[in-house]
């Protein structure tokens, strides 16, 4: 039987990356009300006006925000080391900790006059102790974490849940696709699995 499902706005870097995940996403739930992709960068600080226009033109109707974007270091380095530092470090501030901050921005109010909302925010395990050699993106993930702790203290009572995932190794781009072990899960298997604990209370 045909899933329904929500409308969907996608928001990545790669346009054709992102017509690829719609086209499979239409394939898969062809009665999906809506399935809209949005190409920006979240490395610029400048796209949250335009992603906000985005956003309003759903009529207001926010069920689900998932800030999933992240980037991470080539290679562990030395905080002095880092090659082209000077944009690496805007870089992996705006779009590790401007975006999930922009984004929760945007989308809260709408979910807050629903009295209705979920928003997922992907921190990893290096949240979970300060991480030599990859200093900044282990305290981005630690700032993504007590962000979305301390909103979900501030908004439970309105029906809104922030919950923060602190993944380990999952095989995707980010490390260079290791493959499936034991230990490290593909995307679909960590995400099923994750979103089961999506409850009200359950947030970290
Ligand atoms: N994989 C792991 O082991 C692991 C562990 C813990 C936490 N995490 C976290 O999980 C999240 C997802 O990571 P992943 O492993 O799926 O990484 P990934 O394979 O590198 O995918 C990252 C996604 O973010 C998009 N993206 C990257 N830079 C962007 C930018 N500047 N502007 C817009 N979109 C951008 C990418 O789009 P394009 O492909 O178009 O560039 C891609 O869709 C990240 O927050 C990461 O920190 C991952």
């Amino acid at each position: 039987m045909a899933r329904k499902g929500y409308c969907l706005l996608l928001i990545s870097r790669t346009a054709q990356k992102l017509d690829k995940v719609k086209a499979e996403i239409v394939a898969e739930c062809p009665n999906c009300p809506a399935v809209k992709t949005m190409a920006v960068d979240f490395t610029l600080d400048s796209i949250y006006k335009t992603i906000a226009e985005e956003i309003n033109a759903l009529n207001g109707h926010v069920h689900v925000l998932i800030n999933n974007v992240g980037m991470a270091y080539k290679y562990p380095e030395y905080f002095t080391k880092i090659p082209n530092s000077d944009k690496f470090i805007s870089d992996i501030l705006n779009c590790n900790i401007l975006s999930v901050t922009r984004m929760t921005h945007i989308v809260l109010p709408l979910m807050e006059k629903r009295r209705s909302g979920i928003v997922i925010n992907i921190s990893s395990y290096s949240a979970l102790f300060p991480t030599p050699l990859l200093a900044m993106y282990s305290a981005s993930k630690i700032y993504m974490d007590y962000l979305s702790r301390a909103l979900h203290a501030e908004y439970k009572d309105r029906g809104i849940i922030v919950q923060s995932v602190l993944p380990y190794y999952v095989s995707t781009n980010m490390i260079r696709n290791p493959g499936i072990s034991f230990m490290i899960p593909s995307p679909d298997q960590f995400v099923s699995s994750a979103l089961k604990t999506v409850l009200p209370g359950a947030a970290r």
